[in-house]
């Protein structure tokens, strides 16, 4: 149920669980049960899941963690703790220092040098000016909070050599690698491949319920592996996470490129139409922002009527903006954005502003 008296009938929002309600997800994790293997042995889902994702990032070993929270803290205190150095570089908007309570430095003693503009991507002339030894650089493909945008493939080989040229580790917060992949078309392998350690997560492309999975070399991981223990991570039986993974494992690559085309068809509806931005455009990923002329508080209320009138759900969450009377949410297609084709998308968004906006 949303905070409005009616429940979700469609969303365009990635996480609503229309398309995800216990019954249906338990319903298709019980088809992937085989009755005769032990959960927790390394025929049980997480260890299947480790080797399927270690194998399709080309790295030695994958460890399952509950969160990419712990999973990237992880990685980078594995680094700093190498090289001797507490400092890790990353985009303003990363999600270690955004969404984490700094727990970088409240856990792990670490300092994050913000690097490039808020609004733009890293560059590589961003790197090439930090100027102190580094413990690691933190690229997030794509990023998020820019609409999902990615640096062009040459540019990301050159900061990513730029950075690992001076001895400090490369890591990949690739919480949606497989929305990066649609863009970058290049195997999974060859892009983690950039990267030291590479962070994916369970349960947002792949849908699962929670859970992360880290990948390195053997002993990065194995270092990992006593971080996660300490932290408290180390759970024994996280098989039902794990299994709830597995079951799009097998056609996400495959779902993504349609997920992105359509994408693409809703954004250029958008700005055809003119009620709203969509940004980018076209948008590189599955993932791009709508941006709309009214404030939050105004669309937040006008969501709210239309889901309580129709059970439709635009978003998840409505970001503030900068600019006056703006704000804007993100669209990430996945399984619930299909449903809805560009025009009807553009008709809700035109109801909304009608409603947002005082008589
Ligand atoms: C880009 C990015 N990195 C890391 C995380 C952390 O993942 P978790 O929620 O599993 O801790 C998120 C979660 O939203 C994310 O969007």
């Amino acid at each position: 149920m949303s905070d409005s008296s009616r429940p979700v009938r469609r969303s365009l929002f990635l996480h609503a669980p229309t398309r995800r309600a216990p019954r249906v997800m338990l319903e298709r994790m019980l088809a992937l049960v085989d009755d005769d293997t032990p959960p927790d042995g390394p025929h049980g889902p997480v260890a299947v899941l480790e080797r399927r994702l270690a194998e399709l990032l080309g790295k030695e070993r994958a460890l399952f963690f509950p969160s990419g929270t712990m999973a990237q803290q992880t990685a980078l205190r594995v680094h700093a703790d190498r090289r001797g150095h507490r400092t890790f570089a990353a985009h303003p908007h990363s999600h270690l220092d955004v969404w984490e309570e700094q727990g970088y430095n409240a856990v792990h003693g670490l300092r994050f040098r913000r690097t490039g503009d808020p609004h733009e991507l890293m560059r590589a002339a961003d790197l090439a000016a930090i100027g102190e030894p580094l413990a690691a650089a933190v690229w997030e493909l794509p990023q998020r909070d820019l609409g999902g945008l990615l640096p062009e493939w040459d540019d990301l080989r050159e900061q990513v050599a730029l950075v690992r040229a001076t001895g400090a580790a490369a890591h990949l917060d690739g919480a949606r690698l497989w929305e990066a992949q649609t863009y970058y078309r290049r195997p999974f392998a060859e892009i983690a491949g950039l990267f030291d350690t590479v962070y994916v997560s369970l349960y947002k492309s792949l849908q699962g319920v929670r859970g992360a999975v880290l990948a390195s070399d053997a002993a990065t991981v194995a270092a990992a592996g006593v971080w996660r223990q300490r932290l408290g991570g180390g759970i024994g039986d996280a098989w039902p996470l794990a299994l709830a993974a597995l079951v799009h494992l097998d056609t996400l690559a495959d779902e993504m490129p349609a997920y992105r085309e359509h994408a693409i068809a809703i954004a250029a509806a958008i700005n055809a139409d003119g009620v709203a931005l969509a940004h980018p455009d076209p948008p590189q990923t599955p993932l791009f922002h709508v941006h709309l002329p009214v404030p939050r508080q105004d669309a937040e209320r006008a969501g709210a009527e239309l889901l309580a009138e129709h059970g439709v759900q635009l978003w998840g969450r409505v970001r503030s903006a900068s600019v006056p009377g703006r704000c804007s949410f993100e669209v990430s297609v996945g399984e619930n954005a299909m449903e809805f084709t560009p025009d009807e998308v553009v008709a809700l968004l035109r109801d909304l502003v009608a409603r947002a906006r005082p008589a």
